[in-house]
C-alpha cells in the first residue's frame, strides 16, 4: 500500500510536467484527487490493513493528498499567468484607432419650426396656449361663426367622431377655449401650435398636419396692428428682405379676412414654379375677429377689438428648407431627418 502511495505521487508530479492547459489540469485533479479518483481508491483498501499498520499509511497518505493539492494548484496559478500573458500579447491596442461615434439625434424639421415661430411671438409678448385635438363641434365650428348649415364648413373635409365630435380642423376652437377662460381680462396675446385633422392625402396635403394659429385682443387693435406683427414675423423667419402682401379673402370668424403672402424666397420675386411665375407665395389666412365670435366668448364686441391668424407649420418648413413632398416630414426616413 506504501508502494502504491509513492508510485500514485510520482505518477501525478510526472503528468504534472506534461500539462499545458487549465482544463487538462482540471481532468488531472479529478482521475487522482476527486471522489472516484485513484488515491480514494486506494484508501479505500485501508480496511484491510493491519490494524498498527493504519496511522502510518494514513498519515503517508494525507502528505500525498496535500503535497498533490499544493503542485496542482501552483500549477493552475502558473498557467493562469501564462494564459494572461498570452492574452496580452496577443491584445495590441492601437492607441490611434478613432473612438466609437455614437448618433446623437436632432430635433424633427417641424419642431425646430415650430419653436422659431414661437420664439418670435414669444418675444412680441405672446404666450402659448394648447387645446384638444378631439374637439366637440361647437368649439371648431358654431363658436367660431359656422353653424350647422354652414355652406363654409366644405372648406375643411372633417373626420366627425359622432355628430357633436370630431378631430379639430384647424387650430382656431382653441382661440375660443381662451377667450372664455380670460373673458373680460385683457389684453389677450397668443399663440397655439397643435395638430389638425382633414380628410385630404396627396404631395401638399396630409390628413394630420400642424398649425399655429395667433390671437390678440384689446382695447384698440386695428387691422395695422396684424399687419405690423405679421411683417415681423415673416421677417424673422424668412430674412429680412421678405415682404408680405395681404389680399382680400374669407372666413366666418373673422371679417375682414385675408390671405397673407410673402415674396417667393426661392427666387426673390422674379418669378419661378415654386411661386407659379407671381413671385408671391400664401403662407397663412388671417382677418380681425369676428364681433359674433368676440360675442359668443363673452367679449363685447363694442368695447373691444382684436384679430386672428393661422398658418401651417409643414408649408412654412418647406418654404424655408426647399422641400417639395410633405409626405418627407412623417416618413421618418433618417436621411431626410438627419439634414436639420
Ligand atoms: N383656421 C383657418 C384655417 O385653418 C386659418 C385662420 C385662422 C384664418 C385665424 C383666419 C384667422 O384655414
Amino acid at each position: 500500500m506504501e508502494d502504491k502511495l509513492k508510485n500514485l505521487a510520482v505518477q501525478v508530479k510526472k503528468q504534472l510536467q506534461q500539462v499545458a492547459t487549465l482544463d487538462q489540469l482540471n481532468q488531472l485533479r479529478v482521475q487522482y484527487l476527486g471522489k472516484k479518483g485513484e488515491l480514494t481508491a486506494i484508501l479505500r483498501g485501508m480496511g484491510n490493513l493491519l490494524a498498527e499498520e493504519r496511522p502510518k499509511i494514513g498519515t503517508l497518505a494525507n502528505e500525498i493528498r496535500s503535497e498533490l493539492e499544493n503542485l496542482i494548484n501552483e500549477r493552475t496559478k502558473t498557467l493562469k499567468t501564462v494564459a494572461k500573458e498570452l492574452q496580452i500579447a496577443r491584445e495590441t491596442i492601437d492607441v490611434t484607432l478613432p473612438g466609437k461615434s455614437f448618433l446623437i439625434g436632432n430635433k424633427h424639421p417641424l419642431t425646430k419650426i415650430q419653436q422659431e415661430i414661437e420664439t418670435v411671438f414669444l418675444g412680441l409678448g405672446f404666450n402659448i396656449a394648447e387645446g384638444p385635438e378631439i374637439e366637440s363641434d361647437y368649439y371648431n365650428f358654431e363658436a367660431l361663426n359656422l353653424p350647422k348649415d354652414h355652406p363654409a364648413r366644405d372648406m375643411q373635409d372633417t373626420f366627425f367622431i359622432n355628430t357633436e365630435v370630431l378631430l379639430r380642423t384647424h387650430t382656431s376652437p382653441v382661440q375660443v377655449r381662451t377667450m372664455e377662460k380670460t373673458a373680460p381680462s385683457l389684453p389677450v396675446k397668443i399663440i397655439c401650435p397643435g395638430k389638425v385633422y382633414r380628410r385630404d392625402d396627396d404631395a401638399t396635403h396630409s390628413p394630420m398636419f400642424t398649425q399655429i394659429e395667433g390671437l390678440a385682443i384689446d382695447q384698440q387693435i386695428t387691422f395695422s396692428d396684424l399687419k405690423g406683427i405679421l411683417s415681423i414675423f415673416a421677417r424673422q423667419i424668412f430674412g429680412e428682405k421678405t415682404k408680405t402682401r395681404f389680399r382680400p379673402s374669407y372666413f366666418p370668424f373673422t371679417e375682414p379676412s385675408a390671405e397673407v403672402d410673402i415674396s417667393c424666397v426661392m427666387c426673390k420675386s422674379a418669378g419661378c414654379r415654386v411661386c407659379s411665375h407671381t413671385g408671391w407665395l400664401e403662407i397663412l389666412g388671417a382677418g380681425m375677429v369676428h364681433p359674433k365670435v368676440l360675442a359668443m366668448s363673452g367679449y363685447n364686441p363694442e368695447e373691444v377689438s382684436g384679430f386672428a391668424f393661422g398658418m401651417g407649420i409643414e408649408r412654412i418648413a418647406m418654404l424655408k428648407y426647399g422641400i417639395d413632398d410633405l409626405r418627407l416630414f412623417y416618413d421618418n426616413d433618417l436621411r431626410f431627418l438627419a439634414q436639420f
